[in-house]
């Protein structure tokens, strides 16, 4: 273990979080700037890329097949396209760190390459289920290896896919868009059916990059064959990361704080409904599009929570703003029911367990279920809990700081630089009294 990756936050009690805050891009609409970019004919320039780990593992993946990408500078990134057929074999395996969205969704598109490759990734992106892309590319023809169902991946490609009807049987946009990138170089037309509605910027961008796709519902189509068209991407703010400050607004006495430019794709803005249903105080301003995606300023005010009962619908829709919901249900008055949710335990980490575990720490009663949690609202203790190496974790009890009564130190967080570089001084700047220490 470096040092780095001793980073432990410090969190004192209290607090309000006023003024202006813009968070990083989004992470999502990152990683397909690359990849569409790379595929395209011509050069892509992209604005507000995330400077965070993941997306930049999916940058040096592309470099390392020979795409000349420069930046990032400033959120700037320039890529040259080289077109559908134009990567290279890369002369050493692909580290995809922590990022589960690189690995899944290059899994799609090198399956079809002329030449093989091997993606690896840390311990936790090496514990994580793969078997959910192998079985529906197995299906395509594609030639893949693996440790029983999880990373190392060895594509071995050199092989013509074909397309399939894939009806998935998971809520997954990760594996959504593996199938529709693979379906970009298959022999005919790809159709993949969601059971609920997951995330679609795979698809916005696909229409952004001119790739002609059919969707109708719940079910998306795509014919091989297409080609890709070089565009400019502005991305919005995640949506994930302005979900802590929601949060911390909602929670911190006094609060009045503006969340600049995020994006509110309706497949992603779960955390505002269900923060609304709580009772927040949260309202949407200046609306816009930033290419194919809406953004908005949005404004958070102090409020008082009620537990409530989440809609099973809205899971998917804020399925990685759930550990900093959990705060929010520590800090509500009565009983918050998450169920349908068991999606949760093959993040990063168990994040259900995970979470639990540390409220139970910081005195808030907790009663685990199989695909969810009860959460009772009460008072937020001091005391030292782990994040277990998850970014989402490290920055929803950073938050909890400002209902708690005592101080919160939180270990092992330097994987916040996956989503969120600068949370501290981001934060700080706003009114958490965080500090961070090796
Ligand atoms: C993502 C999809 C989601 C999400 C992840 C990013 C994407 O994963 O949790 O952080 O960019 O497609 P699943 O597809 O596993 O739900």
């Amino acid at each position: 273990m470096t040092s780095s990756e001793l980073i432990q936050y410090q969190v004192e009690p209290g607090g309000t979080l006023t003024g202006e805050i813009v968070v990083p891009g989004d992470k999502s609409i990152s990683h397909r700037s690359i990849m569409f970019g790379a595929l395209a004919n011509g050069t892509t320039k992209v604005s507000g890329f995330l400077e965070g780990e993941d997306s930049l593992a999916t940058l040096k993946a592309f470099q390392d097949m020979g795409v000349v990408i420069t930046g990032p500078d400033n959120g700037w990134v320039t890529i040259n396209g080289v077109g559908m057929f134009g990567l290279k074999a890369p002369t050493k395996n692909l580290d995809l760190g922590n990022s589960g969205t690189s690995m899944r969704l290059m899994s799609g598109l090198l399956s079809a390459q002329k030449f093989e490759t091997t993606l690896v990734g840390d311990k936790s992106l090496s514990g994580r289920p793969m078997k959910r892309v192998i079985d529906p590319l197995n299906s395509m023809g594609a030639k893949i290896s693996s440790n029983d169902g999880k990373a190392p991946l060895v594509l071995h490609g050199n092989t013509q896919l074909n397309a399939i009807h894939y009806d998935m049987p998971m809520a997954s946009a990760q594996v959504k868009s593996c199938v529709l990138l693979a379906g970009m170089f298959a022999e005919g037309n790809t159709c993949v059916t969601e059971p609920g509605v997951t995330r679609d910027h795979t698809e916005r961008m696909l229409e952004t990059f001119q790739y002609p796709i059919q969707k109708n519902k719940n079910k998306v189509c795509i014919e091989g064959g297409h080609t890709l068209k070089a565009c400019d991407i502005e991305v919005p703010a995640d949506i994930s990361s302005a979900a802590f400050f929601l949060v911390g607004a909602s929670i911190a006495k006094d609060s009045n704080l503006v969340l600049k430019n995020v994006g509110l794709n309706p497949t992603r803005d779960g955390v505002i409904e269900i923060l609304r249903l709580m009772g927040a105080d949260i309202t949407l301003e200046n609306e816009r599009l930033f290419g194919a995606e809406p953004v908005a300023d949005i404004r958070v005010k102090s409020s008082k929570l009620t537990g409530i009962k989440i809609p099973s619908h809205l899971v998917p829709l804020a399925i990685d703003e759930f550990p900093v919901l959990f705060i929010a249900a520590a800090c509500a008055e009565g009983e918050t029911v998450l169920t349908d949710a068991s999606e949760l335990r093959v993040k990063e980490s168990d994040r259900i367990q995970v979470m639990a575990d540390g409220l139970s720490i910081l005195g808030i009663e907790n009663r685990v279920t199989d695909d969810g949690i009860i959460i009772q609202g009460g008072t937020i203790g001091g005391g030292e809990v782990e994040s277990h190496d998850d970014h989402r974790i490290s920055m929803s009890f950073a938050i909890a700081g400002l209902r708690a009564t005592d101080t919160i130190l939180i270990n092992n967080c330097a994987n916040v630089a996956t989503s969120f570089p600068g949370f501290v001084s981001k934060s700080r700047d706003v009114g958490l009294n965080i500090t961070e220490a090796n």
